[in-house]
């Protein structure tokens, strides 16, 4: 799949999303090694804490249907400037990608995209190596 096709159904998952209360929707598109995509959408909730994000809404779908390991993720939203993971997808994200190699696209309004790697929105993170110590 192409950049452009990842980030387009990103962007379609922006139709999906449930923000009857924030109206800001999110969409995205992980993909993984064998290039199976999982799609995803933020889902919130009246209770507002056990609001899902889009990523993570992709990041479980795929993990549950047997996928560990993903290449890229694209993000869609509806702001100008560029929505980043929040850190809580940001860990979730390190979780199956320890290496931090994951390519994190975010993708604007107007369909411009910014590309980095997770470990340059995930410094220093915390991982499974420190509950060895
Ligand atoms: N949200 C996401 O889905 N992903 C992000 O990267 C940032 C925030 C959602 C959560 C909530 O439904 C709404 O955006 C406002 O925070």
């Amino acid at each position: 799949m192409t950049r452009e096709e990842l980030c387009a159904k990103a962007v379609s998952m922006l139709d999906m999303a449930y923000a009857p209360y924030s109206h800001f929707r999110v969409g995205a598109a992980l993909e993984c090694d064998d290039g199976t995509v999982y799609t995803g959408c933020n889902i919130e909730n009246a209770s507002y804490t056990p609001t899902n994000c889009a990523e993570r809404t992709a990041v479980f779908k795929a993990v549950s249907e047997g996928h560990r390991k993903f290449v890229r993720i694209a993000i869609a939203a509806e702001t100008e400037r560029f929505t980043a993971p929040c850190g809580v997808c940001r860990q979730v994200l390190s979780e199956f990608d320890p290496e931090l190699k994951l390519e994190v696209i975010l993708v604007n309004r107007e369909g411009r995209t910014f590309a980095r790697p997770l470990k340059d929105f995930f410094p220093y993170s915390f991982d499974s190596t420190l509950l060895e110590e």
